[in-house]
């Protein structure tokens, strides 16, 4: 395991896919159906779920790690996820009460609402990618990041990994999806393995699997120097 873990980029990179997948969804949703309202309904209760459980996740194991180091950087991200809470918990009862008595002018409202959402949300994970992450990194040692690595994981559910697993396969490289399967192949039972690359062939299109596939012949070699990436979320 390599000293710089990266906790954000894999899950992160799932995130902006789905967030923008489901801006779409809203601008494509017939506000005057209310079983398509519903269905976009059931699209962001599950997105806005894997966006808290995360916010969780990185509240309780990733930001205490600068506590001491830089409780300035802590005092930002945690006054973002403040906000970002509210506006999620307000945006989602506007999204259901919408649908209950879905309109045309309502839906547009909702689809601009969900576009300020995505907007102020891309900002602050580009603040984790670019502050925190490399706070951690200049302030603790390996062993720490490592620790707090394990219990994240440990405070995953099993639903939550595979939501996140899902979300990040179709978002990254394929070095990137090359690696984050040694990596998973490494730690883990090959039953979990196998779930793993199951997960993989359904969530990826047809190709993105086959090169994934003749990728296992070169797992040892994956690089040390490279920063080895979660797929943490939910
Ligand atoms: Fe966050």
């Amino acid at each position: 395991m390599s000293a710089r873990h990266d906790f954000f980029t894999l899950i992160h990179k799932g995130q902006r896919k789905e967030l923008f997948a489901a801006t779409v969804v809203a601008g494509t949703t017939d506000w005057d159906d209310p079983s398509s309202a519903n269905d976009f309904v059931s699209l962001w209760s599950r997105l806005a779920s894997m966006l808290e459980a995360h916010a969780a996740h990185e509240h309780n194991h990733v930001f205490p790690l600068l506590a001491e180091h830089a409780p300035e950087i802590v005092e930002h991200v945690e006054a973002a996820h403040a906000d970002l809470e509210h506006r999620l918990a307000t945006l989602t009862d506007t999204i259901a009460r919408t649908a209950g008595h879905p309109t045309e002018e309502h839906g547009l409202a909702v689809y601009r609402e969900v576009t300020a959402f995505v907007a102020l949300y891309l900002l602050h994970i580009l603040d984790e990618e670019t502050l925190v992450m490399p706070a951690i990194w200049r302030s603790c040692t390996g062993a720490e990041i490592n620790a707090a690595r394990l219990n994240l994981q440990a405070d995953q559910s099993p639903a939550g990994v595979t939501r996140s697993r899902r979300a990040i396969l179709p978002a990254i490289t394929d070095a990137e999806r090359t690696s984050m399967a040694q990596a998973f192949q490494r730690g883990s039972t090959s039953e979990a393995f196998a779930a793993f690359m199951s997960d993989a062939r359904q969530a990826l299109e047809p190709s993105a699997w086959e090169r994934l596939e003749e990728s296992r012949a070169a797992f040892p070699s994956c690089p040390d120097h490279a920063p080895s990436m979660s797929e943490h979320g939910s």
